[in-house]
C-alpha cells in the first residue's frame, strides 16, 4: 500500500483505484485556504486487494478522514463500524471519519446530486412527477434515493442489463420501475425529469443520443457526467428548448459534508470554486455563473 508523506497538519484524503485524476484535492484545498484553516487533503491510491486493510488500520493511520471513490465504496460500507441512514440505504460509503476511535461512514452523493439541482435550478422539484433514470450502477443508487426523497414517482430505471434495474426496485421499493432502453419512447412523454447516470457521453465513451422530440416541454434534464461539461444529452436537450443542469456541481456539493466533519466548518460552493475546477478542465465559462 502506498503511504503518503507524513504531514504535520490534520489531513484527509480520497482513496480510489485509480485516484490520480481526482479533483477532490483542488476542492478541499480551496476551502482550507478560503477559511484560513490548517489542514491538507491528498490523493491516496489503494489497490482493491488492500482496501479492507486500509479501513481496518484507519484509526492508527495518518488521516483524520477520507472520501472513498470507485471501486471502494461497497468495501467502505462493509468496513466501517457504523454507517448512517443514507449510507445504509445505498449500501455504499463515500465519506469516512472517526468518532471516539470508531470508523463512521456516510454517503453524500445523493445530497450532492440534489444540492446541485437546488442551487442551479431552484424549484426543479416543485411538481415532481414521473422520472427516468438512465443506468443502474452505483451512481444511479444515489440519484434514485434522492429523487425518491424529493417525491418523484414513479421512477423508471432504464438499463442495458435488466437485472441491475430490477435490483434497484428490490432496494428502493415499488415506485421504482425497471425498464429497458426500448421502453424509452413509451416513458418519455410523461416524464418530468430525466437524468443520465451511465458512462455514456463521457469523454472516451460512446455518446448518449436520445430522441427527445416526444418529451414534455417542461422536462428537466440533467447528467451526472461532467467531462465534457455539456454532454451530448444536455446539448440535445438544450436544442429542444428544455431546462438542463450539468453534473459538475454534484462533485462540488458532495464534498461539503466531509469537509465539515473533518475540519469543523461548513464550506460553500461558490462560482469561484466552480471556475477553479473548470480551469483545471481547461474550460473558461461565459459569465462564470455557479
Ligand atoms: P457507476 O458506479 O459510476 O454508476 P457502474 O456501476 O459501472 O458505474 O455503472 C455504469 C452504468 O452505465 C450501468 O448502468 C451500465 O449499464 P449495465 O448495468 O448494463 O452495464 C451503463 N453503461 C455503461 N456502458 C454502457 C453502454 N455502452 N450502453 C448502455 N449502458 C451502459
Amino acid at each position: 500500500m502506498t503511504i503518503s508523506a507524513p504531514t504535520t497538519v490534520p489531513t484527509a484524503c480520497v482513496i480510489g483505484w485509480p485516484v490520480k485524476h481526482s479533483r477532490s484535492p483542488i476542492i478541499h484545498r480551496h476551502w482550507l485556504a478560503e477559511l484560513g484553516l490548517a489542514g491538507d487533503y491528498v490523493r491516496h491510491p489503494v489497490e482493491p486487494e488492500n482496501a479492507a486493510a486500509f479501513f481496518a488500520g484507519f484509526a492508527d493511520g495518518p488521516f483524520i478522514g477520507c472520501n472513498v471513490t470507485v471501486p471502494h465504496k461497497e468495501v467502505a460500507f462493509a468496513s466501517v463500524d457504523q454507517a448512517d441512514a443514507v449510507a445504509s440505504a445505498l449500501g455504499a460509503v463515500n465519506t469516512v471519519w472517526l468518532e471516539n476511535g470508531k470508523l463512521v461512514g456516510s454517503n453524500t452523493d445523493a445530497e450532492g446530486f440534489i444540492a446541485n439541482l437546488d442551487q442551479r435550478a431552484p424549484g426543479f422539484d416543485a411538481n415532481p412527477g414521473p422520472a427516468i433514470v438512465l443506468g443502474a450502477g452505483g451512481a444511479a443508487r444515489a440519484v434514485i434515493w434522492a429523487l425518491k426523497a424529493r417525491g418523484f414517482a414513479p421512477i423508471h430505471v432504464v438499463n442495458r442489463t435488466r437485472d441491475r434495474a430490477e435490483a434497484m426496485a428490490e432496494r428502493f421499493g415499488s415506485e421504482i420501475r425497471p425498464a429497458g432502453w426500448d421502453d424509452l419512447p413509451r416513458l418519455l412523454p410523461q416524464a418530468t425529469l430525466l437524468v443520465n447516470t451511465t458512462s455514456l457521453g463521457m469523454e472516451g465513451q460512446p455518446p448518449l443520443v436520445i430522441d427527445l422530440g416526444a418529451a414534455r416541454d417542461d422536462l428537466f434534464v440533467t447528467d451526472i457526467v461532467y467531462t465534457p461539461l455539456e454532454t451530448p444529452l444536455l446539448s440535445i436537450a438544450r436544442a429542444r428548448g428544455l431546462k438542463t443542469v450539468d453534473g459538475l456541481g454534484m462533485l462540488l456539493h458532495q464534498a461539503a459534508p466531509g469537509f465539515e466533519r473533518w475540519f469543523g466548518r461548513r464550506p460553500t460552493v461558490t462560482p469561484e470554486l466552480r471556475a477553479l475546477i473548470l480551469a483545471d478542465m481547461g474550460i473558461v465559462e461565459a459569465g462564470n455563473a455557479a
